[in-house]
């Protein structure tokens, strides 16, 4: 009985208000982050989240997690939501329950270090719009990163958790470059920088039970602070790591509720709460208090969710992620960017493939946006790589963390791939290796200048200068100088049951519908589309009555399934079309050039390798170019990718503008 950290237990019925526990275990909810995140590529919204709020607040949790990791980004991108309002709405709703947000540390919320300013600004603004608790972390582990928005936290007199990325190059914890010594280093370092807590932050599940009890127990031992838990569900193994750390004496824990939790997610309070009863430890939690909200959360939100789980597997397991070590959200945009580009068969590559563009790239841990740099470099490596030559392909985020721009990575960069990535690299050939924000100008002035009043106020300009394409996009959306595409706008649950109907009259084969209408006599302007829909090929015809007559039409070329090929225009259920058969969602590109126009340039084509969303082009109509100049700036997952002149000579056409969504093989122009 020598050890303090012992979990003792009293036998006792369940009762809500049983008396408090010596030492509860304190929980920290992530269902409306890292659950909706992990699960749902982060695309909750506010709405979804109002009818649970106020019951989540009574439960008790020490903190809830509602704001930051890739909320900021998926809300202006895809839901047309401003995510400052967000903060403000659910602080409405949890007036009791701290907020807690994940900080990138000089990442922000974004994908590249900021300048001090914007990053200063930043914290400064989201501590204003409500947040309470900054759980910051570093890809890198590079503490040299938090320096600035650790000053900003605490002058705005809130708190501070820094995180420790939890990696390896081992099965297990140990290693030259992992091992407890250097998890007890980087927690001294937190405590020295004034850390309020301590989260071992393990992203893709990785920490073994008898691990996180060496390290936790390590941690106790070494430093004041309280210490924290993060472990994602995805190997199977946090439910044990979680009850190993609970005895080695951790103090917060996080979980979710039950419908956002498990798979890449996180384990479920509830189970832990039933364990942990009468016991020293006890939450002192109301179960039946949380089963009313996932009936809530069951019934009227996650209907509208389902269909972006991954349905791909049946297993709730990824034994896989023990053997590369992909964080559950880097894994579920990998499939996405492969199901995109038709090339999901290559995941298995991609899996080879990974191991080894992480340690050329120093070994650094995988955790955005580490690992979408990792992630998207990997793919671009499986897809364009040949025998004869590696990287053919490097994003500008590689370039980057060549040249030092992220920070220290944990061994070196291999030489030969950092001299080929920063070959003509615009900020200099030779890295750097001071901490990185000073080699950055300060940005925030210049994106107001930019912006100009299409940001009224500081949170705007904010959004901007993280997300100068798709913030400007998102504030003409928001202050209606833009009308905000069909698919940005929410599902509603009445939507969900008609499409769920649709379904069960199809698979009972009920779904024979007649035309309302005679067919009217086809006129001279009738157009014919093929459309390819996975393996299976429609004629459909389109006849557009009063259309200007129709003078020329390249038929588009045959080995390209899935392109947007229809305008998603009057289509007049031609009596030839598949009524049976839905017509596929297109994201036709919304003012592209007809094919016709594209088409009547000649010359060569620079086609889009993958699909993804203009950045900007770096030439224009009537430029020369020589071969192997950067012609456009393509983002692909959210990783910039310079594309060059396929050949030298004179840019003849440029058929997309800076934001516009291209897919893959589309002509982004044409050089002759
Ligand atoms: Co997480």
């Amino acid at each position: 009985m020598s050890d303090h950290n012992q979990v003792t237990m009293t036998p006792m019925a369940y009762e809500p208000d049983r008396p408090k526990a010596e030492n509860p275990v304190k929980i920290e909810d992530l269902t409306l982050r890292d659950g909706h995140q992990s699960l749902f590529a982060t695309r909750g919204r506010t709405e979804d989240m109002i009818p649970v709020a106020e019951m989540m607040d009574e439960v008790g949790f020490w903190a809830v997690e509602t704001w930051g990791g890739a909320t900021f980004d998926t809300m202006h991108r895809f839901l047309n939501e401003d995510p400052w309002e967000r903060i403000r709405t659910l602080k409405r709703y949890m007036k009791k329950t701290p907020f807690s947000m994940l900080l990138r540390a000089q990442n922000l919320v974004g994908y590249r270090n900021y300048a001090d300013d914007l990053a200063k600004a930043f914290v400064e603004r989201t501590a204003e719009n409500g947040m309470d608790i900054f759980r910051t972390f570093d890809a890198l582990n590079d503490y040299r990163n938090f320096e600035t928005v650790v000053k900003a936290i605490k002058a705005a007199g809130k708190h501070f958790q820094g995180c420790i990325c939890y990696t390896m190059t081992e099965p297990r914890l140990g290693g030259d470059v992992y091992n407890l010594e250097y998890f007890v280093n980087k927690a001294k370092a937190l405590e020295e920088m004034g850390a309020d807590s301590i989260c071992i932050k393990d992203m893709a599940g990785l920490i073994a039970p008898y691990d996180a009890y060496a390290i936790v127990k390590a941690l106790k031992e070494n430093v004041k602070a309280p210490i924290h838990l993060h472990s994602h569900f995805t190997s199977g193994m946090s439910p044990m790591s979680h009850l190993k750390a609970i005895e080695a004496g951790v103090d917060i824990i996080d979980t979710c509720m039950t419908p956002y939790a498990y798979r890449t997610s996180h384990a479920a309070i509830e189970p832990l709460v039933m364990s942990l009863l009468g016991t020293n430890r006890d939450t002192g939690f109301d179960i039946k208090k949380l089963a009313q909200i996932n009936e809530v959360l069951e019934k009227e939100v996650l209907p509208k969710y389902k269909h972006l789980l991954d349905d791909t597997k049946v297993s709730i397991i990824d034994i896989n992620v023990l053997l590369h070590q992909t964080p559950g959200g880097m894994l579920s945009n990998l499939v996405n960017q492969l199901r995109e580009m038709d090339a999901l068969d290559k995941i298995d590559a991609v899996y080879k493939e990974l191991p080894r563009v992480r340690k050329d790239l120093g070994q650094i841990p995988l955790v955005t946006p580490t690992s979408q740099i990792v992630g998207i470099q990997t793919v671009n490596n499986v897809l364009f790589d040949d025998e004869n030559e590696r990287y053919k392909m490097i994003t500008a985020q590689v370039k980057d963390l060549c040249y030092g721009l992220y920070g220290k990575t944990a061994v070196p960069i291999n030489p030969e791939l950092q001299k080929k990535a920063l070959k003509g690299y615009e900020r200099g050939e030779e890295p750097i290796t001071c901490r990185p924000a000073e080699v950055l100008e300060p940005e925030l002035e210049k994106a107001k200048e930019e912006i100009k009043d299409l940001a009224v106020d500081i949170d705007d300009a904010i959004l901007y200068a993280i997300y100068p394409v798709t913030g400007k996009r998102f504030l003409k959306w928001k202050y209606g100088k833009e009308e905000v595409p069909a698919d940005a706008r929410p599902r509603t649950l009445d939507q969900v049951r008609k499409e769920e109907e649709l379904v069960k009259k199809a698979k009972a084969g009920k779904l024979v519908e007649k035309a309302s209408k005679d067919a009217p006599e086809k006129s001279d302007n009738l157009r014919k589309f093929n459309v390819f829909v996975d393996n299976e090929y429609f004629e459909v015809q389109v006849d557009e009555p009063d259309g200007p007559p129709r003078v020329s039409y390249v038929p588009p070329p045959m080995a390209q399934p899935m392109q947007p090929m229809v305008q998603p225009a009057p289509v007049a259920a031609p009596a030839t079309a598949p009524k049976t058969k839905e017509v596929p969602k297109v994201q036709a590109p919304a003012p592209a050039p007809a094919p016709a126009a594209a088409a009547a340039v000649s010359g060569t084509p620079l086609k889009a390798p993958m699909p993804g969303m203009i950045v900007s082009y770096a030439k224009k109509v009537g430029d020369t170019v020589n071969q192997g100049d950067t012609v456009v700036v393509l983002e692909a997952m959210k990783m910039e990718n310079a594309l060059a002149a396929p050949v030298s000579g004179t840019i003849k056409s440029i058929n997309f503008t800076s934001g516009e969504a291209v897919a893959q093989t589309d002509v982004l122009c044409v050089i002759g």
